[in-house]
């Protein structure tokens, strides 16, 4: 079946169908053995286009990846930071980006609310993108997906695990993309979360699981959860604009559910590990030695600054995490080039 995006906003991946989403996989995989022969300088389908990209929060990859995407296709492409405009503050949602939709041929923006997503698709007239909003992280499950299948192969009937913050939007959009790929799930974290992951999300994916295959398990066991498993994925225990003060909590809830190589021991052989990034696994950083000097006595685990990840899990072979942020690029191309079009 012929798949065309052109137009399309990419704001919830629910929204998209689950040919469209594994085009947009394979369309990734391509354009990244596309720059590797570099065929892609020979030819900028954007020139003359140019997208805004716009974060309420920081960023390294997506970031990185939407302006070396822009750039490699032709485009312009212009950063509006944290600090960087009125949007939101002295000038609406609505306002905006009726605006930038006059400016631009398409638009990323990160943020907090998912209805400032809505709103921009809505008002600018042109695809957006959903670079990450308290509910979902969908152009990061793309390249998390190709990246599986790039290890893996075939995807359906594989097992990946989620563990820690499962109430998060990782652990909702880990859950999306493997009900697209008929994937087994397990959401592995402490039984209190459980009830918090969002209704309306596993009953969509529960449709998507009946068409494609596949199953959404819960666990608060992170040894049995690793039991046959293909995948481990975890991710910060405090997302990005939470307040600092919330480590105290969650580490406390959270310390069974470290990855570690007791947990990586029980799942495959050849089990491939995943994080989205930026990952706490060492005192490389003045923040991981801050939790290590406020909270490494009340909780050993985070004494040397590691939090949901060891520094022997993160720096062994299993870890793939840097192919996964590599695949950002080629997938924020892709989603790029099909839904402006060329
Ligand atoms: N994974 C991810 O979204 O990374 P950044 O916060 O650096 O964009």
């Amino acid at each position: 079946m012929a798949i065309n995006l052109k137009g399309r906003s990419l704001d919830s991946l629910l929204n998209f169908s689950t040919d469209e989403v594994k085009y947009l996989i394979d369309l990734s995989i391509d354009l990244k053995k596309s720059k590797y022969q570099g065929l892609q300088t020979l030819n900028r389908p954007f020139i003359g286009k140019n997208i805004a990209i716009m974060f309420q929060k920081d960023s390294t990859r997506t970031r990185c990846a939407f302006e070396v995407a822009g750039a490699d296709l032709g485009a312009g492409v212009t950063y509006i930071g944290p600090q960087g405009s009125n949007f939101g503050k002295k000038e609406s949602i609505e306002d905006t980006a009726k605006v930038l939709g006059r400016f631009y041929d398409g638009i990323e923006f990160r943020g907090f609310a998912q209805k400032d997503i809505d709103a921009l698709v809505k008002y600018s007239g042109v695809p957006v993108w959903n670079g990450l909003t308290d509910e979902e992280h969908p152009t990061q499950i793309i390249a998390d997906f190709m990246t599986m299948k790039e290890q893996l192969g075939e995807l359906k009937n594989k097992k990946v695990v989620f563990i820690g913050d499962i109430k998060n939007n990782m652990g909702h959009s880990i859950l999306i993309g493997a009900a697209f790929m008929g994937m087994h799930v397990t959401l592995c974290g402490p039984k209190t979360y459980h009830k918090d992951i969002r209704k309306d999300v596993i009953k969509s994916c529960e449709v998507l699981f009946a068409r494609n295959g596949g199953s959404l398990t819960l666990s608060d066991d992170k040894i049995k959860a690793a039991k046959d498993a293909d995948v481990i994925y975890t991710d910060v225990w405090v997302s990005l604009g939470e307040p600092f003060d919330l480590f105290d909590t969650r580490i406390g809830e959270l310390e069974q559910f470290q990855v570690d190589m007791k947990m990586i021991n029980s799942a495959k052989e050849n089990i491939v590990f995943l994080h989205c990034l930026p990952a706490f696994h060492d005192d490389h950083t003045e923040f991981s030695r801050d939790i290590a000097s406020k909270f490494g006595s009340k909780y050993p685990i985070v004494k040397n600054g590691a939090m949901e990840v060891t520094d022997e899990v993160f720096q062994s072979k299993y870890n793939k995490a840097f192919d996964q942020a590599e695949n950002r690029l080629h997938s924020i191309k892709a989603i790029m080039l099909s839904t402006i079009g060329y």
